[in-house]
């Protein structure tokens, strides 16, 4: 998608270096929405930091961010042993988004299959082939939720959660891809924005929207329940990091609520997911490690200061109890279907 004029993904290589000496960039999600910076990644710590300290998030970007530190390690020592190291040392930085072990997994069965001495330049290929995959399966998610926003004749008000946008994933995003698809289309559409305490990725989707120059509100995470009594929403969309087999959905703190809320309302509910966050494996929800981020994030709360400098406050005394959990559990009851690469389909089929 573009920033101002200019055509950006969320993560690209470094295509002036010889393969096995190349970086990826990526757009640093910390200075945003302040700040638009890029920051390049060169090794396997790389990568993992940027994980970890969330300058690249989102399920999809997670797992393609890995798969390149997977290759920045195979390039290093593709032996069995320095790639198993690797893919731990990948699948320790982020537990709920299953994207990450996916991506992990796929590049490591690949390279598995090969002799050493080609795996490096092969883990690079694979890595690209998964962004570009990526790209596709978000884009056909777009077409396929076109029609659950196309077709009326006036204003379609969407909630969404957190970021599930092209920041969030290589290109389009999943929640966001049909809303850019129905806008493209000449659909009037406009988004409630939640703020998405306390990360407030609602500013990344604002910041995303507004360089589309799509409508939308950013609203505080209270809100959407009232504006769904109010007849202000018309359907939700919201991405997923993980989603069970029987359909119960991980997705960022607060989603739950929104899904009751939708509920009591009458509202649909969906939730936009490519392949790679479903977990057959993962029979329910309940088993879904939920990951508990540090309590800084509460107690502290970044801005621009009146002179333009990025800055940070604290909100709450250092000595002051907090709990951070950052994804919750939607149970499948509460879904009105999938928007995935293939269709929409109902939370049994997905
Ligand atoms: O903690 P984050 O910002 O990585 O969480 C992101 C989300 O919860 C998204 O909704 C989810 O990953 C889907 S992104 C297409």
């Amino acid at each position: 998608m573009k920033v101002g004029e200019t055509y950006y993904r969320s993560i690209w290589e470094d295509t002036n270096a010889p393969v096995r000496q190349r970086g990826v960039h990526i757009i640093d999600q910390q200075q945003l929405p302040h700040r638009f910076a890029t920051a390049t990644l060169a090794t396997l710590a790389d990568a993992a930091d940027a994980i970890a300290s969330m300058r690249v998030r989102g399920a999809p970007l997670i797992g393609i961010t890995a798969a390149y530190g997977m290759a920045f390690a195979a390039c290093v020592d593709s032996s069995d042993t320095a790639l198993s190291h690797a893919a731990q040392v990948l699948m320790a930085t982020r537990p709920t988004a299953v994207n990450l072990a996916w991506a992990v997994q796929q590049v490591s069965r690949h390279l598995a299959t090969l002799p050493p001495a080609f795996r490096g330049e092969a883990a690079w290929t694979y890595a690209a082939r998964l962004a570009d995959d990526d790209v596709a399966q978000n884009s056909a998610i777009g077409e396929h939720g076109l029609p659950l926003i196309a077709g009326r004749d006036r204003v379609v008000n969407i909630l969404t959660h957190c970021n599930a946008g092209w920041l969030a994933a290589v290109d389009w995003g999943t929640a966001l891809a049909p809303i850019y698809r129905a806008h493209d289309a000449g659909c009037r559409v406009h988004v409630w924005v939640d703020e998405t305490r306390p990360r407030n990725q609602g500013l990344l989707t604002s910041w995303e929207l507004a360089q589309h120059g799509v409508p939308h509100t950013v609203i505080v995470d209270n809100a959407g329940g009232q504006l769904m009594r109010d007849g202000h929403v018309d359907l939700c969309i919201v991405g997923a990091d993980r989603v069970a087999a029987n359909g119960d959905v991980a997705n960022k703190i607060g989603t739950y609520l929104k899904a009751l809320a939708a509920k009591d309302n009458g509202i649909p509910f969906f939730v936009a997911v490519p392949d790679g966050t479903f977990d057959a494996a993962m029979p329910d929800g309940r088993a879904i490690h939920i990951e508990e981020r540090h309590g800084d994030e509460i107690r502290k709360m970044r801005g621009l200061t009146a002179t333009g400098e990025v800055a940070e406050i604290d909100v709450l005394p250092a000595d002051r109890a907090v709990a951070n959990p950052a994804f919750d559990i939607t149970p499948a009851r509460l879904v009105t279907g999938f928007i995935t690469p293939r269709g929409v389909v109902a939370p049994g089929a997905a």
